[in-house]
């Protein structure tokens, strides 16, 4: 039976959809693309997921789902699955969804994967939620800055975060899809470390075997020179991150390893797997 994947050409989709082919399993994605490029055998329905509106072939004999919380939401996508046969999800969210701080209160990841559980729910298919926290991939912002001059500005230098590595949220994915156990659950991941901003800087440093340097700068500063690219939401919702785990550093949570058996990979190995992007 093949399984059904959407958000694959991202970086947790392609790795997903790689381990999900490597160990025999018959997959088929959904993209946008005209043609994305996946391993030989890797089944590709064209469209746009979150219409409603795929070919009903995209579900032949389809039990299992990966569902990606698209922005625009994927409330008619998980109605089509279910009319069509469906019977358990694995949705990736966001550890905001799980409001555990204050900063999460309507906050805009909250809010958006909150709503995409909320659609899954609705249609009482069985489910596994995926909450991870911040992942590592958002460091990817220094890369430019990195290979320029060797130095990041921001502000907040020393809150502590514990990013996760999109190998071990895709693993999490795997084991969710493949195995029994997991209906029903709902996942907090992080990473093995929480790690000051500097000492993730570090991490890079030592992958890329560099002395890196953190330029901080004022929280108004960054608003400001952030506001051409980035929604406000969205810096807010960074700023009140950042300043939070000063006093709150990120807790570490374990399940990576307990679902999986292996252990998180670090931010050094993360940043290893990203030397190109760094140099
Ligand atoms: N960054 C964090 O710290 C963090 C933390 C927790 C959760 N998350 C969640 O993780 C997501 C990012 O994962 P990622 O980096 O693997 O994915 P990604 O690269 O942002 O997107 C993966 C794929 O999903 C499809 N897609 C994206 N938006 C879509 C839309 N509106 N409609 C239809 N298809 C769409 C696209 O595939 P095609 O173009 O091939 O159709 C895209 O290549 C975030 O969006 C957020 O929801 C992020």
């Amino acid at each position: 039976m093949p399984l059904l994947v959407t958000g694959a050409t991202g970086p947790i989709g392609r790795l997903l959809v790689s381990q999900l082919h490597a160990a025999g399993q018959p997959v088929r994605v959904v993209s946008r693309e005209a043609s994305p490029v996946f391993p030989k055998g890797v089944e590709v329905v064209q469209g746009d997921f979150t219409k409603g509106d795929l070919p009903s072939s995209a579900f032949h004999e389809v039990k299992g789902v990966f569902v990606f919380p698209a922005q625009g939401g994927v409330d008619a996508f998980v109605q089509q699955a279910q009319a069509l046969g469906v019977e358990y999800f694995v949705v990736l969210s966001s550890l905001a969804a799980a409001l555990e701080h204050v900063r999460d209160q309507g906050s805009a990841s909250a809010l958006h994967h909150l709503a995409v559980e909320n659609a899954v729910k609705a249609t009482g298919i069985p489910a596994t939620f995926l909450r991870p926290g911040t992942f590592a991939n958002n460091l990817l912002a220094w890369a430019h800055s990195i290979k320029i001059e060797d130095t990041v500005y921001g502000p907040y230098p020393t809150p502590r975060q514990a990013p996760i590595h999109e190998e071990d949220i895709a693993a999490v994915a795997f084991a969710a899809l493949t195995r029994e156990g997991h209906q029903g659950k709902t996942y907090a991941m992080t990473g093995p470390q929480s790690l000051t901003r500097v000492e993730q800087l570090e991490a890079i440093g030592a992958a890329i075997n560099k002395k890196l340097r953190f330029q901080e700068v004022s929280p108004e500063a960054f608003q400001e020179s952030m506001s051409k690219f980035m929604p406000a939401p969205i810096i807010k919702m960074l700023l009140d991150y950042w300043s939070d785990t000063v006093s709150q550093p990120d807790l570490v949570r374990p399940t990576v390893e307990q679902v999986t058996g292996r252990k998180a990979r670090t931010l050094v190995q993360w940043a290893q797997a990203h030397l190109a992007d760094f140099s």
